[in-house]
């Protein structure tokens, strides 16, 4: 449910992977392969609960999709991880602004024409660097560190602290996400919601576009009012 009106909003908080940029791909082929390795099935359902969850949960979420929670020591938890990982960041490592999403460049300069503050909520602990290949860093000064986390999304904590790092109450940012945990996490904070994609899957969102073209801000005053 909107509590906000259009005129209360002033800042923005991002989520990157599968918003900004295409890395959500990226994310599901490194992981998609160590399915197949320790032997847990792949599907679209475990495909899409992914999206915004950590890596050391997302790993957990896994190995229990194929019943194997058991089968691996901590340390071996930590290999699997890392060599994810790793595959990840040479999928990363290709990547230029080509790789940035439809309309999100043009989306971020009216957000700063428009005098409104930006933070990331992403639950990557690479997305620094995807926001240098992408070459937007300089849109992003605020950077929640998901290393100073307690809990991951749907938990609301990473949203709160998007909304702290630009000095906003909840109630005056929009989140932006691709993942239900992360819808579930903006509602949790208390800020308005805009699911990006299959709008069954996002159907908790405040606002929806099936696409990034489709987010402007006048297409999100025309849903909010
Ligand atoms: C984002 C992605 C997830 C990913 C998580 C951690 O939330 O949507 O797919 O697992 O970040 O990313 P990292 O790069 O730290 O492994
Ligand atoms: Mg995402």
């Amino acid at each position: 449910m909107i509590m906000a009106k259009f005129s209360d909003i002033k800042g923005f908080v991002f989520d990157l992977d599968g918003v900004i940029t295409d890395t959500s791909v990226f994310h599901s082929q490194a992981w998609h392969q160590v399915a197949d390795k320790v032997g847990a099935p792949w599907s679209k359902e475990l495909e899409d609960g992914l999206k915004g969850i950590s890596r050391m949960d997302s790993l957990e979420m896994i190995l229990k999709a194929g019943n194997l929670q058991d089968h691996y020591t901590d340390d071996q938890k930590v290999d699997l991880a890392t060599e994810k990982n790793t595959n990840y960041l040479k999928l990363v490592d290709k990547m230029t602004p080509a790789n940035i999403l439809p309309g999100i460049k043009e989306f971020l300069d009216e957000i700063k024409d428009g005098g409104y503050l930006l933070s990331l909520a992403s639950a990557s602990k690479n997305a620094p660097t995807v926001l240098e290949k992408l070459q937007l860093t300089n849109y992003f000064p605020k950077i929640v560190d998901p290393k100073t986390l307690s809990k991951g999304k749907p938990d609301p904590e990473i949203y709160l602290k998007g909304a702290e790092l630009i000095n906003l109450k909840p109630e005056q940012c929009i989140g932006v996400e691709d993942a239900a945990a992360g819808v579930e996490s903006i509602n949790a904070a208390g800020e308005t919601s805009i699911g990006i994609g299959d709008k069954t899957i996002l159907k908790d969102a405040d606002v929806n576009f099936t696409d990034t073209s489709e987010m402007t801000l006048a297409n999100i005053k025309e849903q909010m009012d």
